[in-house]
């Protein structure tokens, strides 16, 4: 059945909100966590399916997203509470509001499009913008500060490690050579930066800086530190039966993702043989998604941005 979602076109489109709605299955009277609001596309989404009697606590540590999220959700106020925080403080959130257990919740990992496609926040390096790519704008050093301070061997491992970019060293020399002449400021010049350590031209399927970018972006929001923790003591919240589903956008957090509720579901996770495995084997919950769900082609085809999307899900046993 095609199920009708709320979602205008002007306003930011949530990836795989559908597949979402089928298993976080938000019911009339829930509480449920969204971690990561945004824009409040998945919010409005569970909002909608809550009522009367629901409550769903969002998290976001991007105020101005939080703000524009608020207007969007006005009409739910009585049933959210939205907090500006770093989702691994979420323990925390849950025990200053009283709500412990909770029937669902949402992580939509990574940057918004909001943030990507606003050019003073720095992100893009399509823009001419200021270098800054914090998420959260009360953070004390940015992309720039990183840009210019670190050694050129922790920018090559930063942009080999989490941007899986097989020429790191030839980048970060790149950088590290320029730097000497002037400051790194804007995104524009370390695009250009980036462009030019790359000797083949013509067709390529990404620009050369996208997954230098990708790895700045991971680094400045410390985007996978404590990933596997945070979803293992949000997991501690969910009720009996109650569900976690996490979207990611690149394979390093989703093979986080895919670890953590494999651990959770009592699987082995280590790459010794079976007789050396020393892995807990205690299911606390059962893989709702053994392999990571997609989104379909019509999604693809109206939004290009989800085609990285992996969605995996986990039920409290
Ligand atoms: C992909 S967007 C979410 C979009 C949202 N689901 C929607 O429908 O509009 C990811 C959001 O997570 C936020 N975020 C990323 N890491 C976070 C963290 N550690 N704590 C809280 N929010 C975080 C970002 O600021 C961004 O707004």
């Amino acid at each position: 059945m095609t199920e009708h979602l709320n979602i205008h076109d002007d306003e930011h489109v949530p990836v795989m909100a559908r597949e979402v709605l089928n298993l976080l299955q938000p019911k009339p009277g829930g509480i449920y966590v969204d971690a990561t609001v945004g824009m409040g596309g998945h919010s409005q989404a569970i909002l909608e399916r809550i009522q009367p009697g629901g409550l769903l606590i969002g998290v976001d540590r991007d105020k101005e997203s939080l703000e524009k999220a608020q207007a969007r959700l006005k009409p739910f106020a009585d049933s959210l509470r939205l907090i500006h925080d770093n989702y691994k403080n979420l323990p925390l959130i849950l025990n200053n509001l009283a709500i412990r257990p909770v029937d669902g919740i949402l992580v939509d990992l990574g940057v918004s499009s909001y943030q990507l496609t606003s050019p003073e926040r720095g992100f893009s390096f399509q823009s001419d913008a200021m270098l800054d790519m914090r998420m959260d704008r009360a953070q004390q050093w940015n992309a720039a500060d990183l840009i210019n301070n670190s050694s050129e061997v922790e920018l090559a491992n930063i942009i080999y490690r989490y941007g899986e970019e097989r020429l790191s060293r030839r980048i970060a020399a790149a950088i590290v050579q320029e730097r000497e002449k002037a400051p790194i400021t804007r995104c524009s010049q370390l695009a250009s930066i980036i462009n030019r350590s790359f000797k083949v031209r013509g067709h390529q399927v990404i620009h050369p800086a996208t997954k230098t970018f990708q790895a700045l972006r991971i680094a400045v929001n410390e985007e996978l530190q404590g990933l596997e923790e945070f979803l293992s003591e949000a997991f501690g919240f969910l009720k009996t039966g109650g569900r976690i589903a996490v979207i990611a956008f690149h394979s390093l957090e989703d093979r986080i993702a895919k670890k953590t509720f494999r651990r959770l579901a009592g699987q082995c996770i280590c790459d010794a043989p079976p007789e050396l495995c020393r892995c807990p084997r205690q299911a606390l919950g059962s893989l709702i998604t053994p392999r990571p769900m997609t989104p379909g082609p019509e999604e693809l085809a109206a939004n290009p941005r989800a085609r990285s999307a992996r969605l995996r899900s986990i039920e409290k046993l």
